[in-house]
Order: structure tokens, then C-alpha cells, then sequence
């Protein structure tokens, strides 16, 4: 939760950024304005032609509210509350993209900078994100896991300073232009009927010419959002581009973007265990995902399973000791009753589910 102070502000100092503190409402009751608008300047001449006079503003000045705030003593409930807080965030500013067509580029950069560059450095987040209990805000979410992912592994990868700060925005950018995708298509349960599907393929595109509206939006981050679905064997969109042809960051996201779809919960499947993530990953990455990529991240993901418990085919729980040799080796476990089995040789006896982490 974060406290808000709030001040009145003319029409005329209105600028484009600014937050609205309070909803708004016509003479016959109509809502103008809902509280958390990020203002763009065509809304803000739309204001001065209704004959709007003053507009509470929410002040910039935010503290988080729970102690202590320093991302590398999280615990879980800690996480959790200021991952919701992040979701809830980028959720208004995309709800202001989908009205007014103007992307608060920004107030997003702020975001990424102040809110998901801390968590990339937090310990245990790859496991705190496989934990989060998702609501029907899938699309903002996945947004700031992917944000988060691409962040570390960018590190993993050796990118620091500016370039991974571009690439954690560009993360949290990549889905923007689903914000133009009709909600019916958008949240549809189900597989998309083949032209439902092509409609859903056009948000790399218009993600990109919102995107290029703005002028301080860096040239990488349009790239990546551009091609986050583009595959290395050339069989993505929209440009069915090949190879090293494709951003170094459009890759990268792939990867980030790839992991949290299959670990997330949606409304039409349940998720997938991360360890059967790694099996696809490793599958993909001789063909679809860039191996240089996909290696870093297997070589480094397996860090965070040691200790998460899971359920395994034969009913039991257990413990993971040792999560499996790279790239795609099974874990050593021990059982709740005390046997240690090692599903390397024990081939009959899977992981059916992830219980905690
Ligand atoms: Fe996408």
C-alpha cells in the first residue's frame, strides 16, 4: 500500500504524467475522469475543452507503507505486497493506453526504474514468482514477470547498467499492444479460431507504432516489442525473421516470455511444474529460442529448486536436494518418509506438481 497526498491543480498547470487523485464526474453525473488516469497532453486539451476548471492531483511522493522496504530482506508476504501494488500500477497505465491511444512512457520507465529494477537483485525471486497466486489480471501481471525475468537474465547474461535497465523496460513493454486487441479475443478461454489468432498476432506490431509515437522511447525497446514473437528458425511473426536478424533483446524476452506462460496459471490450463518448463525450454532451444540464451538460463534456473517441495506420480512429497545436472537433468529428492530417490534412474516415478518453493 503506499500513502497519497494529493493537491488541486488549474487546468492549465496540468502536464501530461500527472495522476489523477479522485473520480471525476460530469454535471449529470457521468464519469470524465477515473481516479489513477495518468494524463496525456490530448486528454489534458480535452479537459480545457469541457470546460473542466481544476483536477486533483495525485503528488509523486509515494513510501511504502510496510518495513522493511530493501528488496533483498523480502519475505514472501513482503513480495507479495508490493508485487500486487507494481501489478495494480501498471494495470492503470495500460487501461489509460487502451483509451486514449498514448502510452505514459515516462510514468512506465518510473515503474520499471523504481519498482522491477529492485526485484531483478531480490534473492529467491525466480521462486517467488513461481509462487504468486494469479488473479484475473493475467496480462498486467505477466507483464511484470516478464519485466522481472528479462531483467535477470540479462544479468545472467552480462548486461548491466542503461542496456539492462532498457531491456527490464523493454520487458515490461513487450505485451503493450494488447492494449489495442479486443477484450473479446483477448481474454477468450480456449484455443483462438485461426482469424482470432491472426487479430491476437497483431499486437507485436501495434505495440511498436504506439511505441514509435513517442519520441524518448529508446530504438531497442521498439525493436524488442516488435519481434518478441519472432523465432530463430524463422517460423514466428510477423516478419518471420531468422536468427542473429533478430534483437539480442527480442531473444531474450522470448526466453523470459516462454517461461512465465508456462508457469503461470490461465483460465483454459493449469501450470506447469518448472521442471517440465526446463524439458520445453531445452527442446526449443535447437530450433525456436536462441541456444545462447536458453543455456544461460537453464545453467542458472536450477539454483533457485533446491528445497521447493513437490508431489511426485507415486502420491509422496518431497523435497528437492539436488536439482539435476545441467541442462535438463532429473532432481535427487527425499521423500517425507525419509528415502531419497534419485529421478534420474527412477524413471517411472515423476513430478507431478510444484507445492511450495
Ligand atoms: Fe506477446
Amino acid at each position: 500500500m503506499l500513502s497519497r497526498q494529493v493537491q488541486k491543480y488549474d487546468v492549465n498547470q496540468l502536464h501530461a504524467g500527472m495522476i489523477v487523485a479522485e473520480l471525476m464526474t460530469s454535471e449529470d453525473g457521468k464519469a470524465i475522469l477515473s481516479q489513477g488516469t495518468v494524463l496525456t497532453n490530448s486528454l489534458i486539451r480535452l479537459l480545457n475543452q469541457w470546460g473542466i476548471e481544476r483536477v486533483a492531483i495525485q503528488l509523486p511522493e509515494r513510501k511504502p507503507t510496510y518495513e522493511p522496504t530493501l528488496p533483498w530482506s523480502f519475505d514472501r508476504a513482503a513480495f507479495n505486497a508490493y508485487y500486487k501494488d507494481t501489478v495494480d500500477l501498471v494495470k492503470t497505465a495500460f487501461n489509460s493506453i487502451s483509451l486514449f491511444r498514448e502510452v505514459p512512457v515516462a510514468r512506465m520507465q518510473e515503474l520499471a526504474n523504481q519498482k522491477i529494477d529492485p526485484l531483478v537483485d531480490a534473492p529467491g525471486i525466480m521462486n517467488h514468482l513461481l509462487m504468486i497466486r494469479h488473479t484475473n489480471d493475467y496480462t498486467f501481471e505477466h507483464s511484470v514477470n516478464v519485466a522481472i525475468l528479462s531483467g535477470v537474465l540479462g544479468k545472467w547474461m552480462g548486461i548491466r547498467g542503461q542496456e539492462l535497465r532498457d531491456l527490464i523496460f523493454a520487458g515490461l513493454m513487450h505485451d503493450i499492444g494488447k492494449s489495442q486487441i479486443p477484450a473479446e479475443v483477448l481474454n477468450k478461454p480456449g484455443k483462438l479460431l485461426p482469424q482470432e489468432l491472426e487479430v491476437m498476432r497483431m499486437h507485436a506490431s501495434k505495440g511498436y507504432y504506439l511505441l514509435r509515437e513517442v519520441p524518448q522511447v529508446p530504438t531497442v525497446v521498439m525493436w524488442a516489442v516488435l519481434q518478441h514473437h519472432e523465432r530463430m528458425d524463422g517460423s514466428g511473426y510477423p516478419l518471420k525473421l531468422k536468427g542473429d536478424g533478430i534483437h539480442k533483446f527480442a531473444r531474450i524476452i522470448s526466453v523470459a516470455d516462454t517461461y512465465d506462460a508456462m508457469t503461470s496459471d490461465r483460465v483454459y490450463r493449469r501450470r506447469t511444474t518448472p521442471y517440465h518448463v526446463i524439458d520445453e525450454l531445452f527442446s526449443q532451444m535447437s530450433a525456436t529460442l536462441d541456444p545462447v540464451v536458453c543455456s544461460t538460463f537453464l545453467y542458472h534456473v536450477k539454483d533457485f529448486m533446491s528445497g521447493n517441495i513437490v508431489l511426485l506420480s507415486d502420491g509422496r512429497q518431497a523435497k528437492i536436494v539436488h536439482p539435476g545436472n545441467y541442462p535438463n537433468g532429473l532432481p535427487l529428492v527425499e521423500t517425507a518418509d525419509g528415502q531419497f530417490v534419485n529421478l534420474e534412474k527412477k524413471r517411472d516415478i515423476k513430478i507431478y506438481g510444484l507445492i511450495s518453493a
